[in-house]
């Protein structure tokens, strides 16, 4: 198990764009394992490789449910539709919760840890966490998207 630095704040890494995964070679594996440990020590259900100081287009997720624990790599949304209107923390962002609109239904495109392309489909907390941790790719962190903080329990 190794855990990695969780950048946080006002880190500026944050706001950088990731580039995508071109080698799936035994760093990024190692990478990958090493969010996983982070996201569940630190108990998220997702993390960018930004977060932990890496400029690449890597996403874990795990929302709790049984086939949603994934590795999303070179993610993009292919669809999405409807709205969602709920609470939403980063590890990023240590003690803050907000509220945030996003699609109620989301689509994405990636590659997993073997390099074979999938398409999956979220509803609920998985849409909210494929939009969340793909804007983390992009540089975009979702405080500047909230419509009104909450005070996190
Ligand atoms: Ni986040």
């Amino acid at each position: 198990m190794a855990l990695r630095n969780i950048r946080v704040d006002d880190d500026p890494i944050l706001r950088k764009v990731s580039r995508p995964v071109e080698n799936l070679d035994q760093r990024v594996q190692v990478l990958i394992d090493d969010m996983f440990d982070t996201m569940y020590d630190a108990e998220g259900v997702g993390l960018a490789a930004v977060q932990v100081g890496v400029l690449k287009q890597v996403i874990v997720i795990d929302t709790g449910e049984e086939d949603e624990k994934m590795v999303l790599i070179n993610p993009e949304i292919i669809a999405s539709e409807g709205e969602q209107e709920g609470p939403e923390g980063c590890l990023s962002f240590p003690g803050k919760a907000g509220i945030v609109t996003r699609p109620n239904k989301v689509t994405v495109r990636a590659m997993d840890r073997e390099g074979n392309i999938f398409e999956k489909t979220g509803e609920g907390l998985l849409a909210r966490a494929f939009c969340h941790e793909i804007d983390h790719l992009h540089g975009q962190v979702y405080i500047d998207k909230v419509k009104e903080w909450v005070n996190r329990e």
